[in-house]
């Protein structure tokens, strides 16, 4: 059988590069994009001989087009890519240019990215997709986070996104799902312990789902059978 293609978004550092590196090592063919493309040569460099590296800088249409063009048939896509610009502001007084900057990166560029690539699974009959959400959100029993409510409401609309698109996509072979990586050390989120190696793994247990899996769900750690 033919390897998986996967493709990552902000492959180049944190959780994405993470993810990468995992779902290399369980057997995919993989394709590693950033905004930057030298960072995506370098990542694709460092992770293997095989990698292969594309621009993907989920704001600009053009660089989303071009990419899906260039890449050919993607079977798993993780909507990593995403920003925290508000943190330690309030409801009532942050800079809505940071909330409309965050809500261009995080909801309307995981958008862009998912039609650029889902159209086509449906039409294979096979895809996983992953959007890395966040444990700041309202839906499945969560709450919003006031101390970064652009962030918190950014993620949340994608939870919401995520079962609209795996609506569309239920009976196809295609299985979308949001997940929570739970707090990461990352440039985000410095203070951290849990590397993120370790929310990889799960992402990449998502990535990896048998047919029949769930979709349109808000998966962590615990939802998944070990
Ligand atoms: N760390 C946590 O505790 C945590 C918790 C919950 C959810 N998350 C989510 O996990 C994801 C990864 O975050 P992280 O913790 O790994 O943070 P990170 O180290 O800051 O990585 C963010 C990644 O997103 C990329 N990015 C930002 N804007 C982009 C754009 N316009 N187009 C393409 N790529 C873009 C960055 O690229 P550049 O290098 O070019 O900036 C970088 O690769 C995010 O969606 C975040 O919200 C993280």
């Amino acid at each position: 059988m033919n390897r998986r293609h996967a493709l990552v978004t902000g492959a180049n550092r944190g959780i994405g590069r993470a993810v990468a590196a995992e779902l290399r090592a369980r057997g995919m063919a993989l394709t590693v994009t950033a905004r930057d493309p030298a960072a995506a040569s370098d990542t694709a460099a460092d992770l293997g001989p095989d990698v292969r590296a594309r621009q993907l800088d989920v704001t600009d249409p053009g660089s989303v087009g071009t990419a899906a063009a260039d890449v050919g048939p993607v079977d798993v896509l993780v909507c990593n890519a995403g920003v925290l610009l508000d943190g330690g502001t309030g409801p009532l007084t942050t800079p809505l240019d940071l909330v409309e900057e965050t809500l261009r990166v995080n909801l309307l560029g995981t958008w862009r990215v998912l039609q650029a690539f889902v159209p086509g699974m449906i039409r294979r009959g096979w895809g996983r997709v992953v959007v890395v959400s966040s444990g700041t959100t309202a839906e499945f029993g969560g709450a919003l986070f006031a101390g970064a409510p652009g962030y918190s409401l950014s993620k949340s609309a994608l939870n919401g996104l995520t079962t609209l698109v795996a609506g569309q996509t239920a009976g196809t072979g295609v299985l979308v799902n949001a997940v929570n990586p739970g707090r990461v050390r990352t440039r985000m989120m410095p203070r951290t312990t849990t590397p993120p190696e370790v929310p990889a793994r799960f992402i990449a247990d998502v990535a990896s789902l048998p047919a029949g899996g769930p979709t349109g769900q808000f998966l962590t750690e615990r939802h998944l059978p070990r």
